[in-house]
């Protein structure tokens, strides 16, 4: 079975209490459930963690490599100015998927630059949940497609 790690990052903990005319009602317990469900029905392993702080995101995704096939991660703020999470998936060789909840691109202009976009295979953002749900999707694929690489 294909494994493939989700993360969450910084503040998404807060979701449906923090910002709700961006951000939504939903919370992170009902996202996970969804993805859970997918993970279910498509027979994939998933692994989902939050954590505010970025070094135990890189932390994380620096031991990846061996027990995961691909990765999924929402890096949330840390997508606009982490160099470190950015090295680690250059490092990690690990196909990723990066999502948003909102359409970062037309949101404040600091929020405008990912810089983690360039160093991942694709991602989804605007769609609220559905970024998850469509982003999870392509990470089977490419989970799906490194498992059989490796073999
Ligand atoms: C976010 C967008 C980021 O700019 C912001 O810092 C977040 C959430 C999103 O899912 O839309 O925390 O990643």
């Amino acid at each position: 079975m294909v494994k493939i790690l989700i993360i969450h990052g910084p503040n998404l903990d807060l979701l449906g209490k923090r910002e709700q005319g961006i951000y939504g009602k939903i919370t992170l317990q009902q996202i996970n459930n969804t993805l859970k469900d997918i993970g279910k029905a498509r027979k994939v392993k998933l692994k989902i963690m939050q954590s505010n702080h970025e070094g135990e995101i890189v932390s994380i995704i620096g031991r990846a490599k061996n027990e995961f096939n691909a990765i999924l991660i929402n890096p949330a703020a840390y997508t606009h100015t982490s160099v470190a999470i950015r090295d680690a998936i250059l490092a990690s060789g690990l196909p990723v998927v990066e999502v948003h909840l909102s359409n970062i691109y037309a949101r404040e202009e600091f929020r405008q630059k990912s810089l983690i976009s360039p160093v991942v295979r694709g991602g989804v953002y605007g769609f609220g949940i559905n970024s998850y749900t469509l982003g999870l999707n392509a990470a089977i694929l490419l989970a799906r497609d490194n498992a059989q690489k490796r073999r």
